[in-house]
């Protein structure tokens, strides 16, 4: 509602929510009204839009998520992902190349493991010569200036793709018996030589056991990026075909763990307590669906804050794209600018490479 006092100043009364109440809130701009002022002066020229641009999106703000598989000149397409393979750790070492020459600072891998080396407590996790420490001993041989991101979390070895250690007579998640899990595996991928260990489970206590770990073992300089606020989305099924856990989940949820849809006060105490526990940069997940937890986040506590746009945000586009119903490149381009506006520092995107080629091309058009 506008309420025009004089004829300097515009007034501009709306409801503002926060974490703990919903308050009127008047803001005042400076500037007439129309039509001293016209809005859309600023708007019809490329070089004033450009000058008052508010959020920027580079390729130095992506992370890019990669599909590590087993064997030699592997090259495995997802039918959910379209453009997305599982590559082995050959394979992944040239597109991780293409990555570094598009200026993109850093991947995050996921490994694709077979199905014999799954377990009941996913040991293969913590494994010194397992797919993962292979893939980032190689990663930091071949490009040392790439900063290679570690998930921590036992879903993709797991014979019931949860990420954790179940109890076998009442089926519960146990969170303290898979938190010393979650801390083997982060210190394998420590020593390995991991820059980032980026724990997406949701258990408890996991960020300060793992800070502590790290720091008893001279892993000093390894950052800790925290899924701090992680939702139980259904945004996140064709990462579950693309790491093989959605078979073995059968329709199994994680909401035990994972946070619910409507909260959003409880993802700023689970940002909060991250923090205090040691980590070094947070993340809000899913994306889009989420920017409002984003915001909050970023608001709340001003730290190095990620966002994943999540492989059923990647699937809506591909799918849209792909029928012809939307423009890929200029709706991925503004679905990721909107995430950086929202307060999101870095982003995690299926779309990091094509991105980026969009980026540059425009900077060269
Ligand atoms: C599991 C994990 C998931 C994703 C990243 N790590 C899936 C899940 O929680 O079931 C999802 C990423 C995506 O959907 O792109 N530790």
């Amino acid at each position: 509602m506008n309420d025009h006092r004089n004829a300097d100043e515009v007034r501009v009364s709306f409801l503002t929510h926060t974490a703990t109440a919903t308050q009127p809130m008047t803001l005042t701009f400076p500037g007439q009204h129309y039509p001293a002022t016209r809005m859309r002066r600023l708007r019809a020229t490329p070089f004033a839009r450009a000058l008052q641009r508010e959020a920027r999106l580079a390729a130095a703000d992506l992370i890019w998520p990669v599909f590590v598989c087993p064997g030699e000149k592997q090259r495995q397409a997802v039918p959910s992902m379209p453009g997305v393979e599982r590559l082995s750790i050959d394979l992944l070492i040239a597109a991780a190349g293409e990555a570094v020459a598009l200026g993109i600072p850093a991947i995050a891998l996921f490994p694709v493991i077979d199905s014999a080396d799954k377990t009941a407590d996913g040991r293969a996790a913590w494994d010194e010569r397992g797919l993962v420490p292979r893939a980032v001993q190689a990663l930091k041989t071949a490009h040392p200036e790439l900063g290679v991101i570690c998930d921590v979390a036992l879903d993709p070895y797991t014979v019931h793709g949860q990420d954790g250690i179940l109890d076998e007579r009442t089926g519960a998640i146990l969170n303290d018996v898979t938190v010393e899990a979650l801390v083997r595996q982060a210190q394998v991928q420590a020593a390995a030589g991991a820059d980032v260990v980026a724990p997406s489970d949701m258990m408890d206590g996991r960020i300060g056991a793992i800070r502590r770990a790290l720091e008893a073992g001279g892993f000093h300089q390894t950052l800790i990026l925290a899924y701090a606020a992680k939702y139980a989305s259904a945004y996140y099924g064709p990462f579950r075909d693309a790491v093989g856990s959605a078979a073995q989940l059968g329709g199994a949820g994680k909401e035990t763990y994972q946070m619910d849809p409507a909260n959003g006060d409880e993802a700023l105490r689970e940002v909060a307590l991250d923090i205090a526990e040691g980590a070094d940069f947070v993340m809000v997940k899913p994306g889009l669906p989420y920017l409002d937890i984003v915001w909050r986040v970023k608001q709340q506590f001003g730290m190095p804050t990620a966002v994943y746009q999540v492989s059923g945000e990647y699937a809506m586009l591909k799918a849209a794209a792909a029928n012809g119903w939307l423009d890929e490149r200029k709706t991925v381009l503004e679905a990721l600018v909107a995430m950086r506006r929202a307060g999101a520092d870095a982003i995690l995107t299926y779309y990091a490479l094509a991105a980026a080629r969009w980026l540059k091309d425009a900077h060269a058009a």
